[in-house]
């Protein structure tokens, strides 16, 4: 029965009904955004917007449709108190009595829309504080492990959702014929061990000493400490990155770099790490970023502004494990440990 299929997860996770409502309008809304991307220029939708985000990014056209039909939609749903966006400054009160507050990134990997390259949408929703006013952004300041469902939705060969609300993590294809999600992975999982990493090698020199070894040992292969060969794949966005890791795994990194001193990381942790790291965790991963001294499980960072930025390491367990080992790392001179299990942390 797959017109059923999304429904029939939602029973076995146990998702509240009016979760359901709001996680189902989101969807609706995203499979408008695919019918978008599929028609491309012929519905006028690539290009830029010609103008600028609160992040000084330029905006594409399909940066701005997808906002404002996510927006629109869920504007409607009285079930949620607030939402929050990459594409808008600030959090936007909705219903005071809706119990639920929705993130997104509209539009991930927007360097992509104009080749026809992999594009997504990423989602969260976390249940409302009721001792925070609805039109506060600490409403959003909750650490991941308080989502309450994560997804994506990717727009590439075919449009996928890859979603968990706190169960497994799902893989649902949209049946181009019907228009509806079809389960075509109960449960992804995350292989532990890896020859794949993910990394935007442009930035090498800006990368802090430690991090530069963890890679320098990766290229020198079966030559060096690690004694296998790695081979590196980059899709310029995280939805496409993580979807190779949640279906073949690897190990997706966007690092601390000096390029801007004031924003040493670059992918925001309400909207691009949180969702992606309950996926990824849901599938057996690990994802986890580098602070001052530690290194942290993203799922446990408290956000304390609505587009804060976090460096992130996420896939397969071991592969995180070892890298941590490098960025932990304060005597140069010292051999990395090489942890076989999850106590890394
Ligand atoms: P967005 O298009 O929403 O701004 O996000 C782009 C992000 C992320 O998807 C991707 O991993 C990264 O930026 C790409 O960075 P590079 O430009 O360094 O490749
Ligand atoms: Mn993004
Ligand atoms: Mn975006």
């Amino acid at each position: 029965m797959p017109m059923q299929d999304l429904q029939n997860s939602f029973k076995r996770d146990g998702v509240a009904a009016d979760l359901q409502t709001v996680i189902t309008a989101l969807l609706n809304v995203t499979k408008e955004i695919s019918l978008a991307v599929r028609q491309g220029a012929l519905a006028g939708v690539l290009g830029s917007a010609q103008v600028e985000n609160v992040q000084g990014e330029t905006q594409k056209k399909l940066d701005v449709i997808a906002n404002d039909l996510l927006t629109a939609a869920l504007r409607e749903n009285s079930h949620v108190r607030a939402l929050a966006s990459e594409e808008e400054e600030h959090s936007v009160a909705l219903f005071n009595s809706g119990k639920y507050i929705v993130a997104f990134d509209p539009l991930d990997g927007s360097s992509n829309i104009d080749i026809n390259g992999q594009i997504g949408t990423i989602f969260t929703m976390y249940p409302a504080l009721d001792n925070v006013a609805s039109d506060s952004p600490a409403q959003f300041f909750q650490p991941g492990k308080n989502q309450l469902c994560a997804g994506y939705v990717l727009y590439g060969a075919s449009t996928l959702l890859v979603l968990t609300n706190g169960g497994p993590t799902r893989c649902f294809t949209l049946d181009p014929h019907s228009n509806e999600w079809v389960l075509t992975n109960g449960q992804l999982q995350v292989p532990q061990n890896t020859e794949e990493f993910s990394i935007n090698m442009a930035n090498q020199r800006f990368w802090g000493d430690n991090f530069k070894r963890y890679i320098a040992d990766l290229l020198l292969g079966e030559t060096g400490v690690r004694g296998k060969r790695f081979n590196m794949r980059w899709n310029a966005a995280m939805v496409g990155d993580v979807h190779r890791v949640l279906t073949r795994g690897g190990i997706f990194m966007y690092p601390n770099d000096s390029r801007n001193p004031r924003q040493p990381a670059k992918l925001r942790l309400l909207y691009e790490a949180n969702p992606m790291a309950m996926l990824i965790e849901n599938a057996g991963g690990k994802a986890c970023s580098e602070a001052t001294n530690k290194i942290q499980r993203i799922l446990e960072i408290t956000p304390a502004s609505l587009h804060q930025r976090v460096s992130v390491v996420l896939g397969s367990a071991n592969e995180v494990d070892i890298c941590n080992t490098y960025l932990f790392k304060r005597d140069q001179q010292a051999e990395p440990v090489l942890v076989e299990n999850d106590e890394a942390y």
